[in-house]
């Protein structure tokens, strides 16, 4: 079977999109399966420096788009989880990517793998559409704010035009004592809001230092078994 290609999005910046993206590659790693972490956002190379895979890329996706190494090539694999590969953005996005060449390079890689997940960029422009349509299924990351919680509405919205088989959302930086005493709402009732299955619940952590989150974190395990449940988010 062919990988099954996960957008991770949101809408709203700094909510927690490549955060959950990466976790949830580690995890799908861990417990077995082959994974590719796909950085989609161009120009900020976000997922290879918080997997620490940075200074062992040699290329990127750009260069795969374009024809100077294969997509393999471009794939690094991590030191501390060998079922892990992250697919580098480009450094820059001085010109334009269609979605066609991106999702090439994805589809060529996708039977040699069980999950692609796509990290996508904050925001409702090029980028993000480019990262949807090289997907089958997403997630939609919101934290408790109502800021991200606005933004996550519009994105959730556009998302149907998209005929994901599955869109689950994921409640990031979650504080039990601030929803308990009424100042933010719970992860349910944002789920109920969104009209979205809720697919995973992420604690604020004091420190977010992925290396770390990443090797001990009970959320991200349990996204990633409704993952392969087939739960995280309802079918379309
Ligand atoms: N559950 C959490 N608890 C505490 N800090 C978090 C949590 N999740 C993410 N962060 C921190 O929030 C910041 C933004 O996270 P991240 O880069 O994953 O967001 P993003 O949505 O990918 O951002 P961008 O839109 O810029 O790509 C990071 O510094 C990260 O460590
Ligand atoms: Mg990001």
């Amino acid at each position: 079977m062919p990988a099954r290609k996960i957008v991770v999005t949101s809408g709203k910046g700094g909510v927690g999109k490549t955060t959950v993206c990466c976790n949830l590659g580690v995890q799908l790693a861990q417990r077995g399966s082959r994974v590719v972490v796909a950085d989609m956002d161009f120009g900020l190379n976000n997922a290879d420096v918080a997997l620490g895979v940075e200074n062992r890329a040699l290329y990127d996706i750009l260069d795969a788009v374009e024809g100077r190494c294969r997509p393999k090539q471009a794939l690094v694999q991590h030191p501390r989880c060998p079922q892990l590969y992250v697919l580098p953005s480009g450094r820059t996005l001085e010109r334009y990517i269609s979605p066609q060449a991106v999702r090439l390079v994805l589809d060529s890689l996708a039977s040699q793998f069980d999950y692609i997940l796509i990290d996508s960029p904050a925001g409702i422009e090029e980028g993000f559409h480019r990262a949807a349509a090289c997907a089958e299924e997403a997630l939609l990351v919101t934290t408790p704010h109502i800021s991200a919680l606005r933004d996550a509405d519009r994105v959730a919205g556009m998302l149907k035009s998209y005929k994901f088989t599955r869109v689950g959302l994921v409640v990031n930086r979650v504080r039990k004592d601030l929803f308990r005493r009424g100042e933010t709402l719970s992860p349910a009732a944002i789920a109920d809001l969104l009209r979205l299955p809720l697919a995973g619940v992420v604690a604020e952590e004091d420190k977010v230092q992925l290396e770390n989150v990443v090797y001990r974190s009970r959320a991200f395990r349990a996204l990633a078994e409704a993952c392969e449940r087939g739960t995280a988010g309802r079918l379309a």
